[in-house]
């Protein structure tokens, strides 16, 4: 079935709750683009999210990863994006969400997070478990302050999540069949 979106949708959430994951399959799904900030990152500067951490910490990659959301959310098609975890870290970053789309948060616990990604060395800012539970804890409230719909992941596998995700949007009125 050909679908389409009438605005940006972003996937923000903690890191492991599925945002890429979840977004290629609707993209999949419903014929429409899809876009990864990380991944665009990576690309547009020829090196990985953790040698930009190491290269110029983590104001660096802050500092591009700004700049990069700004540019995607001012495409003129209307995408599926998904976005790193602490994108909601700068109050300019919520703004941008805000104003240019519709924002899914993907709902993860740390444990269940850590579970879920096979590998941490390529995400800086995982290291233990406890850390990892006080960030997710602490970045909750800026989640729940973009966010037009939050779906718990806890238990659930992709299908269910994506299934739950494109009824939302669907019930919003952002993903709607494709007019002939
Ligand atoms: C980060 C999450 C990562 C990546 C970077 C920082 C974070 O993306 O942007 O390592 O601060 O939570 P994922 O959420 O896709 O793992």
């Amino acid at each position: 079935m050909s679908e389409s979106i009438s605005k940006n949708v972003f996937f923000i959430g903690f890191m492991g709750a599925g945002k890429s994951t979840v977004a290629r399959r609707i993209a999949r799904e419903c014929g429409i683009a899809s876009l990864d900030v990380d991944k665009y990152i990576t690309r547009a500067q020829d090196c990985s999210i953790a040698d930009i951490f190491s290269e110029g910490g983590e104001e660096l990659f802050r500092k591009i990863e700004t700049e990069t959301l700004a540019e995607i959310a001012n495409s003129d098609e209307p995408l599926l994006i998904s976005c790193g975890g602490g994108i909601v870290l700068s109050p300019e970053n919520r703004r941008i969400l805000n104003e240019s789309g519709f924002v899914v948060h993907l709902l993860v616990d740390a444990d269940e997070a850590s579970s879920r990604i096979a590998d941490k060395s390529s995400r800086p800012l995982f290291n233990d478990i406890e850390a990892a539970r006080e960030l997710q804890q602490k970045r909750l409230p800026l989640y729940e302050e973009v966010a037009d719909v939050t779906i718990e992941t806890h238990g659930k596998n992709v299908f269910q999540i994506t299934s739950e995700v494109t009824d939302k949007l669907r019930e919003a009125g952002v993903l709607c069949q494709q007019q002939e």
